[in-house]
């Protein structure tokens, strides 16, 4: 029996700490969310992604009576971004939540659902895709690549 580790790396900042351009693209999450429809979670997500092209695309979460046919913030935006802009690259993508459920002590990271599209978005363009958070108490988490949100990514 071999024992292995898998290193994840992510960065903490400050709100404050955060650059132009992430600051803009994580307010421009904040600002999505309020396009939810989210009615039976009374949880609203809104997802921003800068593109190689310059351009931002948003989406929120969508839900629906018949709960699985609901859909999240990130898979929205991403299944957006790649009909829309297939030949485009995707270098940062935001998410932000508002909700009275919130905790501004709780770190809201993307579900795993989410995490293997993005995945395979990442590995279909060739280079890594930065997502960046919510972490509690004016912080963001920051990671470089996919992977460091999720290893063991299914593929065939
Ligand atoms: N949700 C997202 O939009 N993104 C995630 O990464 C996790 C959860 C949505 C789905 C549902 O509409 C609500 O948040 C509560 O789960």
């Amino acid at each position: 029996m071999t024992e292995k580790e898998v290193k994840l790396v992510f960065k903490e900042l400050g709100i404050d700490e955060l650059n132009t351009l992430q600051a803009g693209l994580f307010n421009k999450a904040k600002e999505a969310a309020n396009t939810a429809y989210s009615p039976y979670s009374g949880f609203s997500v809104g997802a921003a992604c800068l593109l190689d092209t310059g351009e931002i695309f948003t989406a929120s979460n969508q839900e629906n009576a018949a709960y699985p046919s609901g859909l999240c913030a990130e898979r929205g935006l991403l299944f957006y971004v790649g009909a829309n802009r297939p030949e485009a690259t995707i270098l940062t993508l935001a998410v932000a939540v508002k909700s009275k459920l919130k905790d501004p002590k709780k770190i809201y990271s993307p579900c795993g659902g989410c995490r293997q599209v993005m995945a395979e978005y990442q590995t279909r363009q060739s280079s890594n895709i930065q997502v960046m958070f919510e972490a509690g108490n004016d912080k963001v988490l920051i990671c470089e690549k996919i992977d460091d949100l999720m290893p063991f990514i299914f593929s065939f």
